[in-house]
């Protein structure tokens, strides 16, 4: 057999509690835990085939040939997956997404969540969703959560082997829906991973990390038991700690536009009207507000009705990354 192909699917993944910097770069081993809700709706689709034909590995997304830096990554990628089976075949990956990439979106979440799945299948090894997980984060951190659906948990771990995600709650659990707010479709200038390696350039990650536990506490606590205004209350003040560490790094990151401020002085304005609505903002100036579904269609118009709002998106809480 000269040719062995695989596809898979997966979602990406808003997080309610962030991971920001890392105890190891290479390994992508977080500074602290997080938690996330798996978002339905939006989706990467991606096929990997492992080909003998082939003089080196080849990449296209949405159908366009990706700058070498990606192909550099998934190459990467593929390789891990290559030394666990023991084969050295170039592939071809293709993938494709149904939502806008590197605009704080998490679009590496699922990336790497359906190569690990597309390229382990394709390789024949069949590994536990623990192992997926693990593999998966050192693709991008965040894809470790994506192969799970729902509300997911990724535990920072005492070393490298144990840090990987579980599920918390399956999508059904609570039927939350998060509205993107979108505000530019423009790639963004500093991607994630290097964002990670300025987090200890900021005076203020020592204590961000050292509260981690108390946020995931409150957050987990808070999802278990569907209460809305503590879960709104920690998952904002959990974005704002990251992002006073953006702004306080060296050097300074800032990803928030002026319409992202728009967004967040709405939507505390509209919780404190009686809708039960929370904004969390990726590394990206777009802004997630996550909502009961009973709120979510007034929310999506007052949203729509913002200046600075260019597209919207919905999403609900998503199903594990799978084979298809
Ligand atoms: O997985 P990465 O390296 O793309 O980092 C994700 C960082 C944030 O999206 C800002 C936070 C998170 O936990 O998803």
């Amino acid at each position: 057999m000269t040719k062995r192909t695989a596809r898979a699917v997966a979602s990406p993944n808003i997080a309610l509690i962030k991971y920001w910097g890392n105890r190891d770069h290479n390994l992508r081993w977080p500074s602290n835990g997080s938690i996330s809700l798996t978002l339905g709706g939006l989706e990467t689709r991606t096929t990997v085939t492992f080909d003998e034909t082939l003089p080196s590995d080849r990449l296209t997304f949405d159908g366009l040939t990706p700058p070498n830096s990606a192909l550099l990554r998934v190459s990467e990628h593929l390789d891990r997956i290559r030394r666990i089976a023991g084969i050295h075949t170039p592939a071809h990956v293709e993938s494709q997404n149904n939502f806008p990439a590197g605009v704080g979106i998490a679009s590496s979440a699922s990336a790497f969540a359906a190569l690990t799945l597309a390229g382990t299948a394709a390789a024949d090894l069949s590994l536990n969703p623990k192992e997926l997980s693990r593999l998966a984060r050192l693709g991008s951190g965040s894809a470790c959560r994506s192969i799970f659906g729902g509300y997911v948990e990724w535990h920072a771990g005492e070393t490298d082997a144990d840090s990987y995600a579980e599920p918390l709650a399956p999508p059904e659990h609570w039927d939350l829906i998060d509205l993107i707010a979108v505000i530019s479709r423009e790639h963004k200038g500093v991607g994630s991973t290097q964002g990670h390696t300025l987090a200890d350039t900021s005076p203020l990650q020592s204590a961000r990390v050292a509260d981690a536990p108390r946020r995931l506490n409150i957050c987990r606590d808070a999802l278990l038991h569907r209460d809305f205004p503590t879960l709104a209350s920690i998952v904002e003040q959990d974005s704002n700690l990251m992002h006073a560490v953006m702004f306080t790094s060296t050097p300074a990151l800032i990803y928030w536009s002026p319409a992202t401020i728009e967004v967040i002085h709405a939507v505390t304005t509209w919780r404190a009207e009686g809708l039960d609505v929370c904004y969390t903002i990726d590394a990206g100036p777009n802004v997630h507000c996550l909502c009961r579904k009973q709120h979510a269609d007034q929310v999506e118009e007052r949203l729509g009705d913002l200046p600075g709002v260019i597209d919207l998106l919905r999403a609900h809480p998503g199903g594990p990354a799978s084979v298809i």
